[in-house]
């Protein structure tokens, strides 16, 4: 893990506030990649709710809460220096995504979308140097999903 202690400590900081309100900054994550991507949306059971009613859709929420659970766990475990488990963790969720037509790359789109998700919920905070640590860690926690993803689909 390339983090220095420095961005670990702005990421556990930052991410408490964050952390007030996950399903709120999840769901803004989404709605900003469906604007980035709109392709990525057919790869979702929710891929005939209108734009509009994403909020009132069940597996929306659930999905959006998801990824933030599962950025909670990474940090968490990061924190407590277990990164054996974490990256087991990662490389399992990547093959739990080997879905039809889900390219590695797809999940680039999300990690801009969770930058923005972070600047509505951290405001001035979300300064340049917690910029580059959040999108450090989201590009490592992806390498590993990418990894479970690409082995899951080469079978
Ligand atoms: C464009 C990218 C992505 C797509 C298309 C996608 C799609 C899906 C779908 C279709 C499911 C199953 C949902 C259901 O059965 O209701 C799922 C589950 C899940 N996703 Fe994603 N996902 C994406 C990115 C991510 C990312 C980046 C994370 C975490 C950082 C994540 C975390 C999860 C988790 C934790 C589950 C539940 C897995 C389980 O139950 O074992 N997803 N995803």
């Amino acid at each position: 893990m390339s983090l220095t202690s420095a961005q670990v400590a702005l990421i556990e900081s930052t991410w408490k506030v964050v952390k007030k309100d996950l399903q709120g900054a999840g769901n803004i994550m989404f709605l900003k990649l469906f604007q980035i991507d709109v392709s990525v949306r057919d790869k979702f059971p929710f891929r005939d709710v209108p734009y509009e009613e994403l909020e009132d859709s069940e597996s929306f929420l659930k999905h959006s809460l998801q990824v933030m659970e599962t950025i909670d766990l990474a940090i968490t475990l990061l924190l407590g220096g277990e990164m054996e488990k974490l990256v087991e963790a990662l490389v399992d969720l990547g093959m739990a995504h080997a879905m039809q037509g889900l390219k590695p790359e797809d999940f680039d789109h999300v990690g801009e979308a969770l930058v923005h998700a972070l600047g509505v919920a951290l405001g001035k905070e979300f300064n340049d140097e917690a910029k580059k640590a959040w999108t450090l860690l989201y590009s490592v926690v992806t390498a590993k999903m990418k990894e479970g993803l690409k082995e899951a689909q080469e079978d």
